[in-house]
């Protein structure tokens, strides 16, 4: 059996990449605040196996113990495999830096950065010992890279996440069972996230007409394709772990 945990698959890119692994032999384990209905209805079909958590990923204290849970669920002595999508993110606070509230930078940064770090390391930790092939796709963006105006939290939490990606590879070269990481920008995706971009006031996001214009001339990929893209990577030879790509 192949386990995949996922963060964030109650709707969006997430629930598109779950609802792709989908399948016979799979098991999804994913967590978020809410269930995906499509994804529930999907629940012991076609022998696969699906767990949903419910967390709040910007309780970070609280990752080592979700982390127990969820090895708790997976049997590692039928494991073909273990692997992770930290893909649960939030683009707000939008806004120049000095008028975002203190609070809403720290809670981005908790679940956009430092969840998925610790969420990384209990994973690590837990499957140190297994000889199973083990991967971890952590969701990036464009954004890492070119500094928007207005998404100071943003950029900096995924160019965080880059370097993070990159350290972790580095460090399990060393090891005698390593995990593979890479960092994947999967390309503008029609979610709610791209509505809370569309809706955003001009004067804290100056680039919001540029993203409506990809919206009304149809360049937004649809969930279910980016999804698609995340998990042939995933399971692919062409696994490059330390690689940061982008799925253009
Ligand atoms: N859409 C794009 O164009 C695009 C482009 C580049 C990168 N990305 C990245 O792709 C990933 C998914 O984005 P999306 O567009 O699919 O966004 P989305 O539609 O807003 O979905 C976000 C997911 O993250 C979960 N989430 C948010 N806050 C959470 C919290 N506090 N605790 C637990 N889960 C939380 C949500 O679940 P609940 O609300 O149920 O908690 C939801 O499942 C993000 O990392 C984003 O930065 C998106």
């Amino acid at each position: 059996m192949k386990h995949f945990i996922i963060t964030g698959a109650s709707k969006g890119l997430g629930e598109g990449i779950a609802l792709e692994l989908v399948g016979p032999n799979h098991h999804i384990i994913s967590f978020s605040r809410s269930e995906s209905p499509q994804l529930k209805s999907l629940t012991g079909k076609n022998d696969c196996i699906i767990d949903f958590l419910l967390f709040d990923l910007k309780n970070t204290e609280e990752v080592d113990e979700l982390m127990f849970k969820v090895f708790s669920l997976i049997n590692t002595g039928n494991s073909e495999g273990i692997y992770l999508v930290n893909n649960a993110g939030v683009i707000n606070p939008v806004g120049p830096s000095e008028e975002n509230h203190p609070d809403d930078v720290e809670n981005h940064i908790k679940i956009n950065l430092i969840a998925p770090m610790l969420i990384t390391s209990c994973f690590i930790k837990l499957s140190k010992h297994l000889e199973t092939v083990k991967r971890i796709i952590n969701i990036s963006s464009g954004a890492a890279k070119f500094p928007y105006y207005g998404w100071s939290s943003y950029c900096t939490g995924k160019a965080g996440i880059d370097m993070f990606t990159q350290c972790i590879a580095t460090e399990q070269q060393k090891q005698k069972y390593p995990v593979e990481i890479m960092s994947v920008a999967p390309g503008i995706i029609d979610t709610q996230m791209q509505e809370t971009i569309r809706n955003t006031p001009e004067e804290k996001f100056i680039h919001k007409k540029k993203f409506i214009e990809y919206k009304e001339k149809g360049h937004l990929k649809s969930p279910s394709d980016a999804g698609k893209s995340i998990k042939e990577l995933l399971l692919s030879d062409k696994f490059q772990s330390g690689k940061i790509i982008d799925l253009l």
